[in-house]
């Protein structure tokens, strides 16, 4: 992206340590090898010898550039179960299984991983990839506890397909999510959003009839999911509240899931009280059913139709914005507010005048137009909009990935922060 190098300001190759263990998601750490070997970094690959059971030396030699470490009893003579980890200036095992998180808490050293992680006094970045119940099994809990309280970085497991046709938590992050959340110990990208703690909303809810059928939307939470990757791969903390999405959770994101709006706006409301910038990308219904049934509703034998009484939900970008207004009265830096707004205009209006009047009511800093008039942007991975903001400006992003959309809305965002001094975020309690 052409305006990438302006975000991120490059340090020196770092020496880094890749261990790998035995699981399937080895594959995936090739492609991290690549990543961190383009970007110039020195890497030591050290596989355990389960790890050479999924992907073979050749394939980690070739990569980078060098002997691959996997044995402590060769070249003796030069201590390499000592001097690795005394070299090294960072240390990112992935994927670690169950296994080797629990010979790291135990200080097991039986190999030249583990050897290694006795030795390194670098930083320490493990992603665990395992089974859904092995990550979950207490003992598995209580090492990455212990890991973390001795100072490493476990990364959360992702939630989607695992080795089998089974599904859920204990995926491997994808190598471009790890890598991303290693830029600031690889000394390299630091990110224009670093320090900054966003929130975004994601997806479509679903207002429940019975136990069974529900008022949807078809809202895919793509961009959403988009901007929660940019953000963390800028350097932010992300909180991403997700409605109903079948993506898999992006790595380093603390991920809420909810699935009506009255779920979705007791997560916003909550995030956004320690926030610097609430985006709300999702799509929340605006009606439920009045009086949803506790059981399946049958079909009436006269052949007759139900008929369905709704009722409004909150607005919860409204109720965010009247927030905002109150704190900023009351001296409180607000966080900066961002709304969506998907419009196909009408006889009277244009699709930017009635987004404009939205933005006031609404009360936002930003309001993302997306024109849907035809249908495009669902489910799509382009977008086009235009950002409007409440100073009167507007800025027009032609179609492009939603990953570089979200990129040109947070450069947006940055402009309002730079025109407001830092506050602290932890005083921006609403009252
Ligand atoms: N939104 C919200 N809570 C709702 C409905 C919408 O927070 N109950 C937010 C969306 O996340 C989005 C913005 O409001 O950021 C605009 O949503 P849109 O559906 O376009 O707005 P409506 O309020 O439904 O607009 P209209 O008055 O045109 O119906």
């Amino acid at each position: 992206r052409s305006n990438r190098p302006e975000r991120l300001r490059s340090r020196p190759a770092v020496r880094v340590v890749l261990g790998v263990s035995g699981g399937i998601a080895a594959y995936k750490s090739v492609e991290l090898l690549r990543l961190l070997t383009e970007s110039g970094h020195d890497v030591t690959v050290i596989p355990t010898a389960a790890a050479l059971r999924f992907v073979g030396s050749a394939t980690w030699a070739a990569l980078s550039g060098k002997p691959v470490a996997d044995d402590v009893w060769s070249h003796v003579e030069s201590v390499p179960h000592v001097r690795i980890g005394q070299a090294a200036d960072l240390v990112v095992v992935a994927p670690a299984t169950a296994d080797l998180l629990a010979k790291a808490s135990a200080g097991q050293a039986d190999d030249l991983l583990t050897t290694t992680l006795l030795t390194a006094r670098c930083p320490v970045v493990f992603a665990p990839a395992m089974h859904t119940e092995m990550w979950e099994h207490p003992a598995t809990q209580a090492n990455v506890a212990t890991l973390r309280a001795r100072g490493a970085t476990v990364i959360e497991p992702a939630v989607g397909r695992l080795t089998g046709a089974d599904s859920g938590k204990g995926r491997l992050p994808e190598a471009a999510e790890i890598f991303a959340l290693l830029g600031p110990l690889l000394g390299q990208p630091v990110g224009d959003l670093t320090g900054r703690h966003v929130v975004v909303s994601a997806g479509g809810t679903r207002e429940y009839l019975d136990p069974v059928r529900f008022i949807g939307n078809r809202s895919s939470g793509i961009q959403g999911y988009a901007l929660a990757r940019t953000a963390i791969a800028r350097g932010a903390r992300v909180t991403l509240v997700a409605a109903n999405v079948t993506l898999s959770d992006p790595a380093g994101v603390t991920v809420r899931h909810v699935e009506t709006t009255a779920q979705l706006r007791t997560e916003m409301l909550a995030a956004a009280a320690v926030a610097d910038a609430v985006v709300m990308a999702a799509a929340p219904a605006d009606f439920r059913p009045a009086e949803p049934s506790e059981s399946k509703i049958k079909k009436p034998a006269d052949g007759s139709a139900p008929s369905l009484a709704l009722t409004q939900n909150p607005d919860i970008l409204a109720e965010l914005g009247e927030r905002r207004r109150h704190n900023a009265a009351a001296g409180v830096a607000p966080p900066v507010l961002v709304g969506f707004a998907a419009e196909t205009g009408d006889g009277q209006a244009s699709v930017l005048d009635q987004a404009r009047d939205k933005l006031r009511r609404k009360g936002c800093d930003l309001l993302v137009v997306n024109d849907v008039s035809g249908g495009a942007v669902f489910g799509s991975p382009d977008n086009e909009a235009v950002i409007l903001g409440a100073d009167g400006s507007s800025y027009s992003v032609s179609r492009r990935s939603k990953e570089d959309l979200a990129d040109a809305i947070w450069d947006r965002v940055l402009a309002l922060f730079a025109s407001a001094a830092k506050p602290d975020s932890a005083d921006r309690l609403a009252t």
